[in-house]
């Protein structure tokens, strides 16, 4: 791989990669709904495909320009689709460990849409008891009234898309709000008292420099979040970036790949500086002992999780499958009664390893113990050369009985992972951090 950020996904969501997913799977999807379920742990995946404007550096499945009636049309789509999930046997009845809103920006919804939206979902789907419900947001979406109806709908963590503090870096990437939007925001969030917040920043967007880089780190740290994320830019092939510099026969000028690794690296140090901890490659915390991702953590493990909304990934019993990826399809189905499955492919034993094992290491660690006993081989053992090539790349701590990966290991973790990828599974996985999402 050369060190410039050229066209293409690099980061590792899930295994067997969507490439392998087949719409002649949907028969065994179906099935594995309709039968009593297999695995413990459930979770529910929400999502809400509208934005303001397309971020230019954006993959995500989203639609800009929507009427009122499309957004009613598709929140009782979604109420509908969660009374058909619900009611099959491999779901009913059992209760949700975690919620996630995601987008797309779930925060679009005005506080009526919400209203009703939550009230259609829980005639299906009670969270009461749910450990975590999170909620994406956009700054520019909030407003006051908004905030306080996402704390008494029972959001538990809200997770703002900040990205940036430089109003031309944000408007050079094509953000919606600027900087004034999200100090407004954190106030109405911080004031509403959630039990988690979280902030989202992207490395190395379109104009970034270190020095504006450095600016964007100390204002987050001022805003004292229980959870930092931290991305690095990649250029996905359906990105208006790339599709524009496609047109002008140019390429996109993003930091390259070293230079974005040298931004979070440092920015790591820094937040480490303030107290926090490196909570996986992209993510730091504020206090370990209280802030918990659920949602990545039982995701990363194996737990079912049921995708509603247009394009959503989901997996159940073992299967992973994915929503229809089109408006009217998506619309249709659900409209007709049908559980709206477009693709899906079971993985064997062995994928589902490699599966747990490459999305465990994103954290910097795997539990070889865990994995070895759910899955009856040793990773330690049966995975020895990658382990010894990462060690001698100094990717990877000497001599630990479980492997623990370097903070150079952490920053390049999505080049490293395919190395544990099975030849038949060809390259590395496409697009899209959605449902398997930091
Ligand atoms: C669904 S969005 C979050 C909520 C809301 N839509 C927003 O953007 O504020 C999920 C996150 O994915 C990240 N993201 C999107 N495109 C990316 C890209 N090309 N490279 C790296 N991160 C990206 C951004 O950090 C964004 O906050
Ligand atoms: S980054 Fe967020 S706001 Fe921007 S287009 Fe993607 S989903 Fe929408």
């Amino acid at each position: 791989m050369s060190d410039a950020t050229e066209p293409g996904s690099y980061f590792v969501s899930n295994y067997p990669p969507f490439s392998r997913w087949r719409a002649d799977a949907v028969p065994d999807v179906l099935a594995a709904f309709a039968a009593p379920p297999i695995t413990a742990d459930l979770g529910l995946y929400l999502h809400v495909p509208f934005c303001r404007k397309r971020c230019k550096f954006c993959y995500f499945r989203v639609y800009t320009d929507v009427a009122a009636s499309d957004v009613e049309r598709y929140s009782v789509a979604l109420a509908a689709e969660a009374s058909l999930a619900a009611a099959t046997p491999a779901v009913a009845g059992r209760p949700l460990r975690y919620v996630y809103f995601g987008g797309g920006t779930p925060s679009f919804l005005s506080v009526k849409q919400l209203e009703r939206l939550v009230a259609g979902l829980h005639a299906s789907f009670g969270w009461d008891d749910a450990e975590e419900v999170t909620f994406e947001c956009e700054p520019g979406t909030l407003s006051e009234p908004k905030v306080r109806a996402l704390k008494s709908l029972g959001m538990t963590r809200i997770s703002l898309g900040v990205e940036n503090f430089d109003d031309a870096i944000l408007e050079a990437n094509g953000r919606a709000h600027l900087s004034a939007e999200i100090h407004r925001a954190w106030d109405w969030i911080v004031a509403a008292g959630f039990p988690s917040t979280n902030v989202d920043l992207i490395a190395g967007m379109v104009g970034e420099t270190f020095e504006s880089w450095q600016r964007t780190v100390e204002r987050t740290l001022a805003l004292a979040a229980d959870s930092v994320t931290i991305y690095q830019l990649e250029l996905p092939y359906n990105t208006v970036f790339v599709r524009d510099a496609k047109d002008g026969g140019g390429a996109v000028p993003v930091a390259d790949w070293p230079t974005k690794r040298a931004w979070v690296d440092w920015a790591f140090d820094r937040f480490g500086a303030a107290g926090y901890s490196v909570s996986s490659a992209y993510t730091l915390v504020r206090d370990p002992a209280r802030v918990q991702f659920r949602y990545r953590d039982m995701l990363w493990e194996g737990s079912d999780l049921v995708a509603l909304g247009v394009a959503s990934f989901g997996h159940l019993s073992g299967l992973h499958y994915q929503n229809e990826t089109q408006w009217d399809d998506y619309l249709q189905a659900v409209e007709s009664g049908r559980l709206p499955i477009h693709r899906g492919l079971r993985p064997t034993r062995r994928e589902l390893l490699i599966r747990e094992l490459v999305l465990g290491l994103k954290r910097g660690r795997i539990d070889a113990g865990r994995l070895q006993r759910k899955f009856g081989i040793d990773p330690r053992t049966e995975w020895a050369a990658v382990w010894g090539e990462l060690e001698a790349g100094g990717y990877l701590e000497p001599g630990r009985t479980d492997p623990l990966l370097t903070r150079r290991g952490l920053l390049e973790i999505d080049r490293l992972l395919p190395s544990f990828f099975e030849d038949s599974a060809g390259p590395p996985p496409g697009a899209g951090k959605t449902a398997a999402n930091s």
